[in-house]
């Protein structure tokens, strides 16, 4: 091949590294899931000061023939942001290896890592060990294949049927899939209290596909005098225990949704097609009433905006795009793909407010 098409011999370089960097983006998530499993960003913070590296090392039960390789997987970890840095004592000063100067260093939490403790009010960690799941890795091997034409989704391509058969049938993962989606769930922590003029005045609310009720929960808190009603798949609401304002239903949402001013959904329509969202979203229509008496519904969800967003925060939803396509039949959609369905579903009109970083909150009028 002649490579001289007008590149300078580092353009190709560079290329190369781009390329080797996306192969091995899988690393990346391998160290944080390794970093989650030794629970690390506890240790660290447990230690209350920058920890050194054979401080790391013996929390971490490990022999001190494992120090060098727990410096590198460090290394990758603090220059990716998930610890940084700090000097423990001066530098004394003149030569020493990297894993001397190491020592001389202690690692620290950084925000990112603070969201992985374990025991953190707001922990990500399910959220990494289940998206890392053998059972979720698994079908981005068969992606190919599915577009070659095998299986509903590369999901079901992999284990031969789909997402949510699979958590009724195995009862662990469905735990721990249920488990990271609360978890992402308790993000809203931050900010459903200052989301007055969205719950406030809402008498009742059902949670479509609200999991094991976290968000609900977290929105009672804030606004105690809502009746929230979870409705999931029966495996998923069995057993969990109701209290005054919460109670769990189990159905199918392409059924039927009960009834209430206004219906909640996180992180479910995008795990659907268009034409199961409208679907979905007619069956809303039966259960909310009118505009004026204060019917509406409340979609916490992505919306793709290249425009506006930042590279990195547009690669994510562009990643999560794939994610959908991979484990579910659905997608990650813009403002024009949004306001498609809401017409097509028989809604007047939507407001749209980017308030929780990747996710927005879309209020659709009847
Ligand atoms: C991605 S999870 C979102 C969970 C929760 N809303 C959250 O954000 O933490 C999607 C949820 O939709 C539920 N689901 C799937 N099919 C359903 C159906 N036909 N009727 C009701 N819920 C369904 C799943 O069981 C799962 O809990």
């Amino acid at each position: 091949m002649d490579l001289n098409h007008g590149q300078e011999s580092d353009e190709w370089f560079q290329a190369q590294s781009h390329i080797y960097k996306h192969i091995f983006n899988f690393a990346n998530s391998m160290c944080l899931k390794c970093a989650v499993q030794l629970g690390i960003p506890d240790i660290i913070h447990n230690h209350k000061q920058p920890i050194t590296l054979p401080e790391l090392v013996s929390s971490l039960r490990f022999p001190a023939t494992k120090t060098s390789f727990v410096h590198r997987l460090m290394r990758l970890l603090v220059h990716s942001g998930f610890f940084a840095t700090r000097e423990v004592r001066p530098n004394q000063g003149g030569g020493g290896g990297e894993e001397e100067k190491a020592e001389e260093a202690g690692y620290v939490l950084t925000t990112s890592s603070m969201l992985l403790l374990k025991d953190g009010r707001t922990s990500l960690s399910p959220f990494v060990q289940a998206m890392v799941h053998p059972a979720l890795v698994t079908p981005w091997q068969f992606l190919g294949d599915w577009f070659q034409g095998y299986g509903h989704t590369p999901f079901e391509t992999a284990h031969g049927l789909g997402l949510w058969e699979y958590g009724d049938r195995n009862p662990e993962f469905n735990n721990i899939f249920n488990e990271a989606m609360a978890s992402d769930s308790r993000m809203m922590n931050f900010l459903v209290k200052d989301c007055k003029e969205i719950f406030g005045g809402l008498g009742s609310l059902v949670d479509v596909g609200g999991g094991t009720g976290l968000i609900a929960r977290i929105i009672l808190e804030a606004f105690p005098h809502i009746k929230c009603t979870v409705f999931d798949l029966p495996h998923v609401v069995a057993n969990l225990s109701q209290s005054e304002n919460l109670n769990f239903v189990g159905g199918d949402m392409f059924e039927s949704i009960p009834s209430a001013d206004a219906i909640l959904f996180k992180c479910v329509l995008h795990n659907w097609n268009d034409e199961d969202c409208v679907k979905i979203l007619k069956r809303c229509r039966e259960a909310i009433p009118t505009k004026d008496d204060g019917g509406k519904v409340i979609i916490i969800d992505m919306v793709i905006n290249g425009e506006k967003d930042e590279h990195d925060i547009t690669e994510t939803k562009l990643v999560f795009d794939i994610l959908m396509m991979v484990l579910v039949t659905g997608r990650e959609r813009n403002e024009q793909e949004w306001e498609k369905l809401f017409l097509e579903a028989g809604f007047s009109h939507y407001k749209i407010t980017p308030i929780f970083g990747l996710r927005s909150i879309i209020e659709v009028y009847p």
